[in-house]
């Protein structure tokens, strides 16, 4: 195992991820972590990067029980400063000017100094691309430490100890942006360090369960929503391998789920993976609510997120009082939540998890109306991982490979007021512009395809007859990570036989219009 001590850069998890693609078992805690209090030995400790600068007051230092624990550390950009400053007391640092982007850094190959010194870029070309993401740099290198990488602007953008196997880098090779990167952490974990590489998906699938029981106890119960989407599934069915029907999954129709939604999600949740699934049927409740709302997305947002609270909590309760019957469970202290690491908005910092993790919640502040404690058994995976997680828990590739759908439903896709029936003439075009999307293969390389409701009158003429209906809009975008995303090239005979088929199988549409606009500035949903 690799220790990965986190000062908050926001690629620290991408250490560990770079490293479980290498099969090498990490493990990422926070950089003030005492050596003495884990029960585990690493074969290496990386120090990841940070916003701070060391000499800074309150800059946050590794136990220093770390540079005598005998094996290699390797510092990343903060990390390389925090290792110089642990070296050497002059002053090592020199920042007035910031470097961020694309850089060449230029290996020096040592023959004079012992062997181990050039072991961290062995293989890899003299001129390597990398990334730079710091302000503070080192300005020379510190006592008993060689240079072995420098730039033009970064004399020192790497260095190594003349004895240990110590070694910094000013750049980030956990990011895509440093293509070799991923080398240079091979160096560092298997050739340094030595480190196995029998991590595999199969193993995170035992650790977690193993976990979670531990967690949760032999009589602890959890309770959690699920959407039906591929993160709460799969969150879902490590739940139920690892407590069975003490993890209660709920899930609430809130009227704006797409076509049979909620049906096919008893049907694979409940019938096909075995969890214990209770659906509750709101829709009349939430479209009761947001009866009225026109042009106010962010209200919409808030009411059906406060219904969904409202609805959850009362469910939760009846669960407990029967939960409560059953002689060999306990209470429900626990809700689940299938959090990925991109939701993760801030990473473990120095000031202790409890102070700074903050996630976006889904189901806005429902944590904090009820009194249970969180677990999150996906947050330090990627949505791909998630799917290969799924797949690995024998989940199907059609539930695996879905598009993400939002919380709020339809309801941020209809525009203007939500009801019954604008909601089953958007279900209806959503049901055939997907139904297509798969017809011609290629739902998998779309990143999202969703139709959305304008309610503006538009002129058309069915038969002889003029009519009058409202717009739907497609929009299917390809995107790596929904931050920024491009609309989809679709050739134009499947367009036609999409809006064909739109304007004459659902009633009161009378045109459909295909978006081109990028995110950013388009946002992808239209609310
Ligand atoms: P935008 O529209 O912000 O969408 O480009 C990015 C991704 O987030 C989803 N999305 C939401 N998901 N609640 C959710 O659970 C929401 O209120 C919400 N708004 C947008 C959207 O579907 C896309 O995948």
């Amino acid at each position: 195992t690799i220790l990965v001590l986190d000062f908050g850069s926001q690629y620290s998890h991408l250490i560990t991820r770079r490293l479980r693609e290498l099969n090498v078992y990490s493990e990422m805690l926070p950089c003030t972590q005492k050596l003495a209090d884990l029960s585990w030995s690493p074969k290496g400790i990386i120090l990841s990067g940070g916003p701070y600068s060391v000499y800074e007051e309150g800059a946050p230092h590794v136990d220093p029980a770390v540079f005598d624990a005998g094996v290699p550390i390797l510092g990343i950009c903060y990390g390389l400063q925090e290792m110089a400053y642990h070296f050497d007391n002059t002053n090592v640092l020199a920042g007035e000017k910031r470097e961020y982007g694309p850089a060449t850094v230029n290996v020096e190959r040592l023959a004079d100094k012992k062997d181990h010194v050039n072991d961290l870029f062995r293989g890899l070309d003299d001129a390597l691309n990398v990334w730079m993401s710091h302000g503070d740099k080192l300005s020379h290198s510190p006592a008993s430490f060689v240079t072995i990488a420098k730039t033009p602007n970064a004399p020192f953008a790497g260095i190594a100890h003349e004895e240990k196997p110590y070694f910094g880098i000013q750049f980030h090779p956990e990011v895509t942006h440093t293509p070799k990167g991923k080398q240079v952490l091979e160096n560092f974990a298997i050739r340094i360090c030595k480190a196995r590489q029998d991590w595999t998906m199969g193993k995170f699938v035992d650790q977690e369960i193993a976990r979670i029981r531990a967690l949760v106890g032999d009589k602890g119960q959890v309770i959690g929503a699920i959407s039906g989407g591929v993160d709460s599934t799969v969150a879902a069915k490590l739940m139920k391998e690892a407590i069975g029907d003490r993890f209660h999954a709920v899930l609430v129709d809130n009227g704006l789920l797409r076509l049979n939604e909620a049906a096919q999600v008893k049907k694979t949740l409940g019938d096909h993976l075995g969890i214990n699934l209770t659906v509750i049927d709101a829709g009349d409740l939430f479209l009761s609510r947001l009866a009225g709302v026109k042009d106010d997305p962010e209200k919409k947002r808030k009411i059906i997120g406060n219904t969904f609270i409202d609805v959850f909590l009362e469910k939760a309760k009846q669960i407990e009082k029967e939960a409560h019957n059953t002689p060999q469970a306990g209470e429900i202290e626990w809700l689940l939540q299938g959090t990925l690491y991109p939701d993760v908005i801030e990473s473990i910092s120095f000031k202790g998890p409890s102070a700074t993790i903050k996630t976006h919640h889904n189901v806005g502040g429902l944590p904090a109306k009820m009194d249970l404690k969180l677990i999150e058994p996906l947050r330090e995976l990627f949505k791909d991982e998630v799917r290969e997680l799924g797949t690995k828990l024998g989940i199907s590739e059609e539930l695996v490979w879905r598009h993400p759908f939002p919380g709020p439903g339809l309801g941020i896709r209809i525009l203007g007021e939500v009801t019954k029936e604008q909601v089953q003439i958007l279900q209806k075009a959503d049901q055939i512009y997907i139904e297509e999307i798969r017809a011609a293969g290629l739902y998998r390389e779309i990143g999202q395809a969703l139709a959305a409701l304008d309610p503006t009158k538009s002129v058309g003429v069915m038969g002889d007859k003029r009519m009058y209906g409202q717009i739907v809009f497609l929009r299917a975008v390809e995107t790596s990570d929904f931050m920024t995303a491009d609309w989809y090239n679709f050739d134009f005979q499947f367009l036609k036989r999409v809006s064909s088929r739109i304007v004459n199988e659902v009633d009161g549409v009378s045109r459909v219009l295909y978006d081109i606009t990028s995110k950013p500035p388009g946002t992808i949903e239209f609310e």
